[in-house]
């Protein structure tokens, strides 16, 4: 049974950062309820009521994998080892974004899929991509055409962005190859809760994974986890390895030792998911009351990174213009728009980032390190930077 545990109010679409604001563009501005449930019989914790993917994956998508050195870096990596693991033939990646990872494989060897036309054109130059949703129908198009019998599947921050695992699990499971290994990077709940990092649920997440909900879910579907590994990127995710039911790899120590963790700290249960709650809102009304104490003393606060987490943040806390004067991004294609449903101009940090700076929202917290680095003239002339993750506070170091 699905409980829905957190509300965060109405919000526009992580991503639709707007070119303007006039009356018309904010009159069609479009927004949905983001509510959170857990499911009390397979611990899923997903968005009460998605949003129809083809209003979110269109051939306008922004976010480009490649654009960040840190990303690009640890997707050549994680190539190398799959390859060096696994041996795959034949490698399929599900929402291949520009091709970061998949160009680290000889083309002939490699299959794309990505909905997002703008970004399936730049890798039809490169290998076969197709710009469709992954479903079971596609997978049956795929085995039509001989191109079935995939030794490796690969999906970073994809599978938790669409709303039918039913579909989802049944194609993947219908073209693996018998020892074949499914590769799946997302997010990690448990992170999430000890965090407080309600804005990772976003339009985007239709699901945050626990590994016991995986575990749960993937074995209607003839499949087994076998292996997880623990990561950095987006402020901790999990990599999941899986293969067929009676594929050939053995569930690894690690495995147990991460389902362990997780019902240690109770991610099977309700209570959990209502006393995280409950930390979001005060976090809500910890940050509001900062930000308003500091315009009392007439201080400069601007936001640093224009990410899909802080639209949440802001249409959550009620953050507008009238608090931030602008949020600063290296995107090229953030700059010069507005954020989504709050309205604050996005410009480059090369501008934005000056002395009459007082604080920084560190809306992209989980890249704190490298800002810190890059930063560090701001900071030595006293700029500091607010955090809400794990809990609000202004950052010096
Ligand atoms: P990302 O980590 O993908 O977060 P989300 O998934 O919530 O959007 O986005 C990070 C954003 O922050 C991206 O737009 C680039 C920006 N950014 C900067 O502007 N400066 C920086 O130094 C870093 C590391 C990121």
């Amino acid at each position: 049974m699905n409980k829905v545990f957190l509300n965060l109010g109405k919000q526009p679409l992580a991503n639709s950062f707007l070119k303007n604001v006039d009356k018309n563009t904010l009159r069609n501005e479009f927004f949905y309820n983001l509510k959170i449930c857990f499911n009390t019989k397979n611990y899923l914790v997903s968005i009460k009521k998605p949003v129809n993917p083809k209003k979110q994956y269109t051939d306008k998508y922004a976010h480009r994998a490649s654009e960040s050195k840190t990303m690009k870096l640890a997707f050549k990596n994680i190539a190398k080892k799959l390859f060096k693991r696994f041996r795959p033939k034949k490698i399929m990646e599900i929402g291949s974004n520009d091709g970061v990872f998949l160009k680290n494989f000889k083309k002939k060897s490699v299959i794309a899929i990505e909905p997002c036309k703008n970004l399936a054109k730049i890798t039809k130059r490169l290998f076969r991509t197709y710009d469709k949703f992954w479903n079971l129908k596609l997978s049956d198009k795929l085995i039509k055409e001989k191109r079935g019998e995939i030794d490796l599947i690969f999906s970073a921050n994809t599978i938790s962005h669409i709303p039918d695992l039913k579909e989802t699990f049944r194609g993947i499971y219908n073209i693996l190859s018998k020892d074949g290994v499914i590769v799946i990077e997302d997010p990690s709940l448990l992170k999430v809760i000890q965090n407080n990092s309600y804005d990772q649920f976003y339009d985007e997440h239709v699901y945050v994974f626990s590994t016991i909900s995986i575990n749960n879910i993937i074995r209607e579907f003839g499949l087994r986890l076998f292996d997880i590994e623990h990561l950095s990127t987006h402020g901790g995710s999990n990599r999941y390895y899986i293969c067929k039911e009676e594929g050939k790899y053995k569930n690894t120590l690690r495995l147990k030792k991460a389902i362990k963790k997780e019902i240690y700290f109770k991610l099977h249960k309700i209570e959990t998911y209502l006393k995280f709650s409950k930390r979001v809102n005060l976090s809500k009304k910890r940050l509001l009351t900062l930000m308003k104490r500091l315009k009392t003393k007439n201080k400069k606060i601007i936001s640093y990174g224009a990410t899909y987490k802080s639209t949440t943040v802001f249409n959550y806390c009620k953050i507008n213009s009238k608090i931030i004067d602008y949020v600063t991004d290296t995107t090229l294609n953030k700059q010069g728009k507005f954020t989504p449903g709050t309205h604050i101009k996005i410009i480059s940090p090369n501008v934005g980032i000056n002395n009459q700076v007082d604080y920084a929202f560190l809306g992209a917290w989980n890249f704190k390190k490298e800002i810190f680095r890059k930063e560090r003239n701001f900071l030595v002339r006293g700029g500091r930077f607010i955090t809400h993750v794990p809990k609000v506070k202004i950052l010096n170091k």
